[in-house]
């Protein structure tokens, strides 16, 4: 069969079969699908071999390229052991060996680690886990939920309540509970003059005062630590960190680091609250966890809360499952990833390589309709000015043309490349978007 028919097959099959996440399928009538045949590195190929340069991870999962030959070995090597297994009333080396290691990873504070599958699963299992701490400590009337404005923490019931992200949102709100949501630290916001280190005290300030009248109800806060993803890749300065973990201390209230896409790396350090020097009582991660392979989550918590579940009553205990946690091959594809992280020595030289991608990006920034170009570790983002109707699609669909993989949000274009992007990729992804927002 011609490669190109082959491409084409499996388009038609998968508008008839496959129901698209995040997506009006309609749209599809005049933008088409793309099929992916294979992939290596930070390259996605059709079936004719016409290639898209992978700029978001595959939706902010992949560190170390598609295909990567040491998760790939660790993988097979998994397969020949154990694929599977129920984790209720009984456990494995790897799922042993990572909770073991994230803890070690994250501080030693954080002795406990919960599985579940996607990153919303996390979500739910901190937001649950906390609440019913409160009520095994005696204190039952907290259950509620507080988060930044524009949050986002996934699109199941409970995770889509405490995000703040009305297109996701407002279709469902009669299925959700109520959250309150503070100002967001996003430096974009400050007055003209104002650092945004001072703006994060402002924001922390306004957080002080909705916990000052609302503690005895709240059980925790939820955050992005230090870029908001979904919303546009906002960032802020680590002191709203520091004053939210102080205000949180303050008044007894949890504070949930949703590192889902902030952790691994993405923000510069292992993980994203360690640039503030505190601890959550409820770190969720996923994503990077297993370098982009598989679906899994994880919540590490402290002993403090651990132990308030322990218990002769069933009941006090956490009686929350999914069938496939902890896994045994996607807790092998996080040790490999792991692996990877300390024998390539990741974070110093990811810092290397985002001094090179900033410096490499100065004609970029400088273009007449680039708008706010910023940079946490190995995250870019910037808005493209104008109001042109479905400017968002239009780049999507130039960049797509130009052999990229963006995915705008809005008119916010971000890059969060696959950890492995070299020099020649890297200038590639800048030139092309270059031309790409003159071109729209
Ligand atoms: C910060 C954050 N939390 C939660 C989620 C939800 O993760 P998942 O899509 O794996 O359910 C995401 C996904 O983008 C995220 O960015």
């Amino acid at each position: 069969m011609q490669t190109s028919t082959r491409n084409e097959l499996l388009l038609a099959r998968s508008l008839a079969a496959v129901w698209h996440p995040c997506t009006q399928m309609k749209t599809h009538e005049s933008l088409p699908l793309i099929p992916i045949a294979r992939a290596s590195g930070c390259w996605l190929y059709d079936f004719d071999g016409k290639r898209y340069l992978d700029a978001i991870s595959s939706w902010w999962v992949n560190l170390f390229g598609h295909g990567n030959p040491r998760i790939n070995a660790a993988l097979v090597d998994q397969l020949d052991r154990l694929e599977h297994v129920i984790l209720a009333g009984f456990t494995h080396e790897p799922v042993v060996a990572l909770s073991e290691r994230l803890s070690r990873l994250a501080g030693g504070r954080l002795g406990h680690c919960f599985y579940g599958s996607d990153g919303a699963s996390a979500v739910e299992i901190a937001l649950k886990m906390s609440f019913h701490y409160w009520r095994n400590s005696g204190r039952p009337r907290r259950t509620q939920f507080v988060s930044l404005a524009g949050s986002y923490h996934g699109e199941t019931l409970g995770a889509l309540s405490v995000t703040d992200v009305s297109l996701f949102k407002d279709t469902y709100s009669p299925l959700l509970r109520r959250s309150a949501q503070v100002p967001t630290p996003d430096w974009r916001l400050a007055e003209r003059g104002e650092s945004a280190r001072d703006f994060a005290i402002r924001c922390a300030e306004a957080l002080e005062e909705y916990l000052r009248q609302h503690h005895a109800e709240t059980a925790a806060l939820i955050v992005e630590p230090l870029v908001q993803g979904a919303t546009g890749m906002a960032m802020h300065d680590p002191e709203y960190l520091r004053c939210a973990r102080a205000v949180c201390n303050r008044y007894s209230v949890h504070l949930i680091a949703d590192e889902i896409m902030t952790g691994f790396g993405r923000t510069g350090s292992l993980f994203a609250h360690e640039q503030a020097g505190i601890t959550p009582d409820f770190l969720c991660l996923s994503k990077g966890l297993t370098g982009g392979y598989l679906p899994l989550s994880v919540v590490l918590t402290t002993d403090k809360v651990y132990e308030a579940f322990y218990d002769d009553e069933v009941t006090r205990g956490f009686l929350h499952s999914h069938s496939y946690t902890g896994n045994a091959l996607a807790c092998r594809a996080a040790l490999a990833t792991l692996d990877i992280f300390e024998e390539d020595k990741v974070i110093e030289s990811n810092r290397a390589k985002s001094a090179a991608i900033n410096a490499a990006s100065r004609e970029l920034a400088a273009h007449p309709r680039v708008k706010n170009f910023r940079n946490t570790g190995m995250i870019w983002a910037f808005e493209v000015a104008g109001d042109r109707p479905g400017l968002s699609r239009k780049l999507y669909q130039s960049a797509v043309a130009a052999e990229l993989l963006l995915r705008p949000i809005g008119n916010t274009v971000y890059f969060m490349p696959p950890y492995v992007i070299d020099a020649e990729e890297i200038d590639l992804l800048l030139t092309r978007t270059h031309e790409v927002i003159t071109q729209v």
